[in-house]
């Protein structure tokens, strides 16, 4: 882990992290895994799945971000923790962080996460962690306040419970999807601005939560062909007509180059905050592996590529990367248009993308800030604001000089 930490150019983990993962043996949570694959810093395992939908409803979160939560929280001797999604490895940690006067009460919606996680727990003779079957929306007021929540789903909103059941100089950890992206925000109270301040912001990738708060985004499907599928994915993005879209995708696209190059290492991670903060009609491209072997869409990831709706709705644009000539390690953003538009989306993509290299690349990223969504428009700061059920969220940019 430490090793990997410089290579990502992070700070060495505070010594109690450190040691509480040397002494926490994570195989025991996933017994039956070799090692190799137990210690994977970059590994979620998933324990369950929707075979249905295809998506993971429960895993032992990756050793890296469970390492990064555990940072951000700051945790000290005699907290009170609340955990959000059960698993045992986690709890286990915070557990060995808070020691003997510390409190660590960990919920799950799912009934067979908690007998597993109380099952491995035992194996490495930990009995005090207090563990919960419920929906994590409504925090686990019997034993509030605490003096930190960290939540291990991907949740879409700020449920009340958790702000009523965080001491007042709490910090709360939580992955949030910010139009469609997940980021670890670690969020402080600010009082004299009556709001949550994100104090660090972190990549990272969760299930998503389930139960009253869960949340799902539109997601009209291009081409749905077996294995070869293509959607957009549009979190409160614009309405859009799907067969307009589809006929679109069978157009012949038009690529557009930015002349904004990256490093094979360099996170772009800002990038994306930073189109999904300006783009008003946005959206992500994901397709399946067939449909980029077939040559149908060319994306960066296929989970969630940055994408733009035309201005009339009828067709799309994608970010794609090309290798620069005689530079094995330097590629170049571009924008791959589809539909009536489709110059004028991707050269409008390939400008926002143009935008963030002069502005905002070597910057901190945004401010972000969340507010009650009772909040009026002129309390808040300027920036992208993102209306959800219980919050109003804003992505303020300053430029870098
Ligand atoms: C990534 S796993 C948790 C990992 C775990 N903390 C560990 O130690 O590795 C996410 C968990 O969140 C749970 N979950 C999803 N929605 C929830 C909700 N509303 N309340 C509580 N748990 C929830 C899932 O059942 C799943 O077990």
């Amino acid at each position: 882990m430490a090793a990997e930490r410089a290579r990502l150019g992070a700070q060495p983990l505070p010594r109690a992290v450190e040691e509480a993962l040397r002494a926490v043996p994570r195989e025991a949570f996933l017994p039956g895994l070799p090692l190799t694959e137990a210690y994977d810093p970059h590994q979620a395992v998933v324990t369950r799945r929707d075979e249905e939908r295809g998506v993971a409803l429960s895993s032992v979160s990756a050793p890296t971000i469970v390492a990064t939560m555990l940072e951000r929280a700051d945790l000290r001797p005699g907290h009170r923790v609340l955990e959000v999604g059960s698993g045992g490895y986690n709890a286990a940690l915070i557990r060995r962080l808070v020691g003997v006067d510390g409190q660590v009460v960990s919920i799950d919606i799912d009934p067979e996460v908690v007998t597993r996680a109380e099952r491995c727990l035992k194996s490495i003779g930990v009995d005090d962690v207090h563990l919960a079957v419920g929906d994590g929306a409504h925090g686990f007021a019997a034993r509030a306040p605490f003096d930190r929540i960290i939540v291990t789903a991907g949740a879409w909103d700020l449920p009340p419970a958790w702000e009523q059941q965080l001491a007042e100089d709490g910090v709360l950890v939580v992955p949030m999807r910010i139009r469609g992206l997940t980021r670890c925000l670690t969020l402080r109270r600010a009082p004299e601005e009556g709001c949550w301040e994100a104090v660090a912001v972190d990549m990272c990738g969760f299930v998503r939560m389930r139960g009253r708060d869960e949340h799902w985004e539109a997601m009209p499907c291009l081409h749905d062909e077996d294995g070869c599928q293509v959607a957009l994915r549009l979190e409160d993005g614009p309405e859009v007509e799907e067969k307009a879209l589809r006929e679109a995708l069978a157009c012949e696209p038009v690529t557009v180059w930015s002349n904004v190059e990256v490093g094979a290492e360099e996170p772009t991670d800002s990038q994306d905050l930073y189109l999904a903060s300006v783009a008003d009609r946005w959206a992500q491209l994901t397709a399946e592996r067939g449909a980029i072997k077939a040559g149908l869409v060319s994306p960066i990831s296929r989970l969630g590529t940055p994408a733009l709706i035309s201005a009339e709705g009828t067709g799309f644009a994608y970010r794609t990367l090309r290798r620069c000539p005689g530079r094995a390690d330097r590629w170049e953003f571009g924008a791959v248009g589809h539909g009536p538009h489709a110059r004028a989306t991707a050269e409008h993509l390939a400008h926002l993308i143009g935008e963030w290299d002069r502005d905002h690349r070597r910057g901190p990223g945004p401010r972000i800030t969340l507010f009650p969504a009772t909040t009026p428009d002129d309390r808040l700061p300027g920036g992208r604001v993102v209306d959800k059920r219980h919050t109003r969220t804003v992505l303020t940019w300053t430029i870098t000089p």
